[in-house]
């Protein structure tokens, strides 16, 4: 077992595969004071992506333009993976999402980075063990799922796989904060948690489109501009707790006696309801709501609702 290396805010990282992701990784790591090298095969992604990245960062009026040169200066490409990863404290890889091409990546990775260098997989839904398998003390390999675009979204899904361990989700944690991201540890399993929810949802809206019921720019506009914003301000657990799990319940059995198996009542929620557990409404269901928690949360619901629904508005107003 190795203790994680304590990676300061200068540690070299090195990113392989400098597309959508790789490069959001990049950037946000490069503003957090990371040396940051990508490892880019494809040569015309290799010429643009300095361009690209200088792009992103210059869009984003919330930061300095003196940062945003500095993080740039930090920023170099190579071709070789090899090369990016020789010196790097964590590497992250952000290859396609194919095991074959990810599989040979993490065995020349394994081979040359060093051996207590940080080691984490982008994959959206592959399972993380298979590549900790590929090298040396996968104590020190973990799944960091980000979300497109990685330079702006906050969250990053810490994937703790079977071996990995806690040295490596703690110091992998700070150097994510650092970046001002917001790292949760979830259990490896396919999809981990974003990508069962999130894939989901995305199957649903291709089967309403597929059957007739609204057009695409209908479908997503009453995911964004219903649920969805919700969902910006509260998960989908405490929304529906404040919804009533009684009434979620009663929805998901219409659902299934009519649109199948897929939409079955989780025992969870059956459980809750028949307890009694109908969510704020009746003090607990998902959560427990003491006091005056239910009407705080409602509150908070309802003020942050409307600052973000005003924001997209003024935004969509200016084209
Ligand atoms: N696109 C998304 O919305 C999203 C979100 C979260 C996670 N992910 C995951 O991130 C990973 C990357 O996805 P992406 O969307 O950035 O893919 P992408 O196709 O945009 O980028 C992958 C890059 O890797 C390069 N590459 C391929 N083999 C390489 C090698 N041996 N060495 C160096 N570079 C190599 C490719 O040329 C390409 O530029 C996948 O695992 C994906 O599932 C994607």
């Amino acid at each position: 077992m190795i203790s994680a290396p304590l990676v300061n805010s200068e540690a070299p990282v090195a990113v392989i595969g400098g597309g959508i992701m790789g490069r959001g990784i990049a950037a946000s790591l490069a503003l957090a004071g990371h040396a940051v090298t990508i490892a880019e095969t494809d040569p015309t992604t290799a010429a643009g992506l300095a361009e690209r990245v200088a792009g992103a960062l210059r869009a984003d009026e919330g930061l300095d333009p003196e940062d945003v040169d500095a993080a740039l200066s930090r920023i170099s490409v190579v071709s070789m993976l090899e090369d990016a990863v020789a010196c790097a404290a964590l590497c992250i890889e952000a290859a396609p999402e194919q095991l074959s091409i990810k599989s040979d990546i993490w065995s020349r990775m394994g081979a040359s980075a060093p051996q207590d260098s940080i080691l984490a997989t982008n994959t959206s839904a592959l399972d993380v063990d298979a590549l900790a398998a590929l090298v040396p003390s996968p104590d020190r390999v973990l799944g960091t799922h980000w979300f497109n675009p990685a330079h702006v979204i906050p969250c990053v899904e810490l994937v703790r796989g079977e071996h990995t361990s806690q040295d490596v989700i703690d110091e992998t944690t700070r150097i994510l904060v650092r970046a001002g991201k917001q790292p949760v540890v979830v259990r490896n399993s396919p999809g981990f948690v974003a990508n069962r929810i999130q894939f989901a949802l995305v199957r649903e809206a291709l089967l309403c489109l597929e059957e007739g019921l609204a057009s695409a720019e209908d479908i997503d506009r009453i995911v964004s501009s219903s649920f969805g914003v919700r969902l910006a301000v509260l998960g989908p657990l405490a929304n529906a707790d404040l919804g009533g799990l009684d009434t979620y319940r009663w929805i998901l059995e219409f659902l299934t006696s009519t649109l199948g198996d897929r939409f079955a009542v989780p025992g969870l929620l059956a459980e809750r309801v028949d307890a009694g557990q109908l969510g704020t409404k009746s003090g607990v269901g998902i959560s427990s709501y003491p006091d005056d928690a239910a009407d705080r949360l409602a509150r908070y619901r309802d003020e942050t609702l409307r600052r973000v629904i005003a924001a997209v508005k003024e935004r969509s107003s200016r084209g």
